[in-house]
């Protein structure tokens, strides 16, 4: 399972689940040079600052918690992306890691969102 398959109802974030999903899947097969890691990483810490906006645009109050969640798995992936930088940890070994905190992200955090679309 991947990020995009529990969907969160707003077709904006669920979109941009999607193309993290694809990212990280293209280079789970080996599809992506092993150096355009840290561009995904990297596209993926824009997208906690894109689902934020994107709440925001709809005039609606991003959940203070939700906010430090985003902080700390920010930084998570910032310090992962330097022990691979390292050479101490496997780029795929990166990716299954990631892959699981986005899975547990959604479940615990993004699918509030579209639960709240109504008021
Ligand atoms: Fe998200
Ligand atoms: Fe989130």
């Amino acid at each position: 399972m991947w990020y995009s398959s529990i969907k969160v109802g707003i077709v904006e974030i669920d979109m941009d689940h999607y193309n993290i999903d694809t990212m990280l899947q293209l280079y789970s097969s080996d599809r992506v040079p092993e150096f355009y890691l840290p561009q995904i990483i990297n596209g993926l810490i824009k997208h906690f600052d894109t689902e934020e906006k994107i709440i925001a645009g709809m005039g609606r109050e991003f959940p203070a918690e939700h906010k430090i969640e985003h902080s700390r798995l920010i930084q998570l992936l910032n310090d992962k992306l330097a022990i691979w930088k390292d050479g101490d940890l496997v780029g795929k070994d990166f990716v299954e890691q990631v892959r699981e905190i986005l899975l547990l992200h959604v479940t615990e955090y993004d699918v509030l969102l579209g639960n709240n679309n109504e008021q």
